[in-house]
């Protein structure tokens, strides 16, 4: 059993998709077990994408994700924990390739990503890549009283240190 992250990302949320991807999640068997809206903070963004922090496009990223680009209002976004079987493998499979050109039509970034004139990728949702991934995500998206039957080791804290010993 796994657990994995979905983040509805401000082109999604602006363009009215919200229900769209969870429709569609829920079309692929996966239980929700977490929702909440969150404002992200600089600090949040850069946590989450801490791995691609020397990449060119990082610093666009952390502002797409934060909704400048959209004009969301608070940085506003939809953060949703998944459940189920292979968990993490079926919403990248729902997903679609990183690079909307590249995403095969019928998934979301397929039928409904972009690829902007300046180079940055709007692929409508976050959805964590690995089983690592999926659970310092979910540790630092939600508390554990957020999650029904949270499933990661609650001794292993990620993010700051509030984060952690909510988690510990
Ligand atoms: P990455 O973690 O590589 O992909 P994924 O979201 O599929 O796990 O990249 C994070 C985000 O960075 C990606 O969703 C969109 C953005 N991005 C670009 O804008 N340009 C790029 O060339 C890449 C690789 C990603």
């Amino acid at each position: 059993m796994e657990q994995t992250l979905v983040l509805i990302k401000p082109d999604g949320a602006k363009r009215k998709l919200t229900g769209l991807v969870i429709d569609r999640l829920d079309g692929a068997g996966l239980r929700l077990v977490a929702a909440k809206v969150v404002s992200v903070s600089e600090e949040l963004a850069r946590r989450h994408y801490r791995m691609l922090k020397d990449k060119p496009f990082f610093e666009n990223l952390i502002q797409y994700i934060r909704g400048k680009f959209h004009e969301i209002p608070d940085s506003q976004i939809l953060a949703l924990v998944y459940e189920g079987e292979g968990a993490i493998a079926r919403v990248r499979q729902a997903a679609g390739a990183t690079n909307p050109e590249e995403a095969a039509p019928g998934t979301i970034r397929g039928s409904f990503g972009r690829v902007t004139t300046k180079g940055q990728f709007e692929n409508v949702v976050h959805a964590s890549g690995n089983a690592e991934d999926a659970e310092f995500e979910v540790k630092l998206w939600f508390t554990p009283a957020e999650v029904l039957h949270p499933i990661y080791p609650v001794t292993r804290g990620n993010g700051t240190k509030a984060e952690a010993a909510a988690w510990s």
